[in-house]
């Protein structure tokens, strides 16, 4: 493991003297090796990603097995520096927690493994936390508004989530930890694989999500027609194939190499068909009778695609128009992140969900069966 590829994110200058209940968190269910130790009070004490990226981008997407490899060389390392970061030792900790699923599940495995390990070495608590439900809990850690330019927004129950990640696309009623009530979800891909096709069929590289976002800030979002599949049928459920299906047809019409301004125009024209079916969806699942009678005060969108500009803005302004605060994580706790692995451990923590005998990690691990 290079030290080059170690991302040490920045903590802010906001740590409060106040120091809760400590929890060490592990992520490792796809291409990042993340570990944070994270207290009760919303302080993050140290948080080192370590991606995976370089060695997944030329074969244009997470390879499983080399992950689950990389996994292992790097998962001692990120934990020690994390402790090292936070001037702590595992005798600081009071609870470990990590991934259990729903990931790729050699990488899941190892953390797992690793977690388990110094919480019987140790005596301290462990938690299984569901991936999903990191990303879903982490606005409650830290939450900013759509340019991250306003004061921390306070996220309480219940919100109306968007959850947009690569592997999941779900509106979901978050009554509190471990309730979810599902409002809709993909029929088939997520908004981050839509994301990352896209790039791939332009060839402009993995994860195609951030470069798809920068190049459409750049392009003519009317310059191609794309479908809004479902936005003209009632429900909440997204369909995303057809964009896809849609991308391939306009691409074969031309021949590569395609210019740059044919490339920033069909980046913005295609990620604008994207904002649309969210915000129409997002639009029904407010009139939706679950939401109405939960009177949901913040809408709140987490996931890997929660970094995505357009997103974000779009869905403030549906918020705003419906006399809602609008949240996001902060764009570093956005994409997978040991931070929010810690913080939803405190929050199953302080509801006394602890592993009391052995579990087995999951690969697939939907919200609703927690
Ligand atoms: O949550 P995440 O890190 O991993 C999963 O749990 O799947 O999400 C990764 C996804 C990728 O598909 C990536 O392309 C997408 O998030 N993504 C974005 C942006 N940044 C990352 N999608 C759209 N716009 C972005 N700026
Ligand atoms: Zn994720």
């Amino acid at each position: 493991m290079k030290n080059d590829k170690i991302i040490e994110m920045d903590m802010g200058t906001s740590v409060s003297e106040n120091i809760g209940t400590v929890c060490l968190g592990i992520e490792s269910s796809c291409d990042e090796t993340s570990a944070a130790i994270v207290d009760s009070n919303r302080n993050i004490l140290a948080h080192i990603i370590y991606s995976q990226i370089p060695e997944h981008q030329k074969y244009g997407g997470v390879v499983p097995e080399l992950a689950a490899r990389a996994h292992i060389l790097a998962i001692d390392t990120v934990i020690r520096q994390t402790l090292e970061r936070a001037n702590m030792t595992i005798n600081d900790i009071d609870v470990v927690a990590a991934t259990a699923g729903p990931g790729l599940i050699g990488g899941v495995l190892i953390g797992w493994m690793a977690a388990t390990g110094i919480a019987q070495s140790t005596g301290k608590p462990l938690i299984a936390v569901n991936h999903l439900e990191g990303h879903a809990l982490v606005p409650r850690l830290a939450a900013a508004t759509a340019d991250n330019s306003a004061a921390p927004v306070a996220v309480d129950f219940p919100y109306l989530l968007m959850l947009a990640s690569g592997g999941h696309c779900q509106i979901l009623l978050v009554r509190g930890v471990g309730k979810y009530e599902l409002i809709g979800q993909t029929l088939d891909d997520s908004a981050g694989e839509a994301f990352d096709k896209v790039s791939k069929m332009l060839g402009l590289g993995y994860p195609g999500g951030p470069i798809v976002d920068r190049r459409a800030a750049l392009g003519n979002p009317r310059a191609f027609d794309f479908p809004r599949p479902l936005c003209d049928k009632p429900g909440c459920d997204f369909s995303f194939s057809g964009i896809k299906t849609a991308a391939r047809t306009f691409l074969s019409k031309t021949d590569a190499p395609y210019s740059d301004e044919f490339i920033n125009d069909f980046c913005a024209s295609f990620q604008a068909s994207v904002v649309d079916c969210i915000i129409n969806r997002l639009g029904h699942a407010m009139k939706s009778a679950a939401v109405i009678n939960a009177k949901p005060k913040t809408l709140v969108v987490a996931g890997g695609v929660a970094k995505n500009s357009a997103i974000r803005a779009a869905m403030e302004d549906l918020a705003k128009k419906h006399n809602m605060i609008f949240a996001a994580p902060p764009m570093n706790l956005c994409t997978d992140n040991g931070a929010m692995i810690a913080w939803a451990g405190l929050e199953n923590y302080r509801i006394g969900n602890i592993v009391r005998e052995p579990i087995a990690p999951r690969p697939r691990w939907p919200l609703t069966e927690l």
